[in-house]
């Protein structure tokens, strides 16, 4: 084999090497995403300290594995209604779904409604690496 065929094969060799680590390092959930995102999207509503205070929404500290409405907080009728149809905890899988698209999963949920103090109600995370990286975060509020 002549130098610069050896040269041409370890440069597309390399290459391909730096393209499938590119692709997996993507998968990985990113958590400084995730924080930006839930500081952005969530804390206007919910408090995401060690303090457990109920602000618009629920605190969120430890929400990870937490059985649905167990915070204390005053749910609304329609929140009431889904754990009357069945109790559940908030894990990955239900997480995600509330967090794509919260009234799809709890209809009429008032984390969805707009009032004149929030005039930006949560209508949902459209990404799903995005998505990822707040489910990440939210992992790390214990
Ligand atoms: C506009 C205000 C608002 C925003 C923004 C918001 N939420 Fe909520 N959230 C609420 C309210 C209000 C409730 C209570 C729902 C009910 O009673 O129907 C709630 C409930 C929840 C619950 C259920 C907690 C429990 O105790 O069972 C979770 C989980 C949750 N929110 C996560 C999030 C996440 C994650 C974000 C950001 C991606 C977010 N929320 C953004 C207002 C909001």
């Amino acid at each position: 084999m002549q130098i610069r065929q050896i040269l041409l094969y370890g440069i597309i060799v390399f290459s391909f090497i730096l393209l499938i680590g590119g692709f997996w390092y993507r998968t990985l959930p990113d958590l400084e995403i995730g924080k930006r995102l839930v500081d952005n999207s969530c804390a206007v509503c919910h408090d995401l300290t060690a303090e457990k205070k109920h602000e618009r929404g629920p605190y969120l500290w430890g929400i990870y594995n937490r059985p649905a409405g167990s915070s204390g907080f005053n749910y609304s009728e329609a929140f009431l209604a889904k754990l009357e149809r069945g109790s559940f905890i908030w894990d990955d899988e239900n997480l995600e779904k509330f967090i794509t698209d919260p009234k799809k999963f709890i209809p009429r949920t008032a984390m969805g409604k707009h009032d004149a103090k929030h005039p930006t109600a949560f209508t949902g995370i459209v990404s799903s690496s995005n998505r990822e990286d707040v489910l990440a975060y939210l992992k790390t509020l214990r």
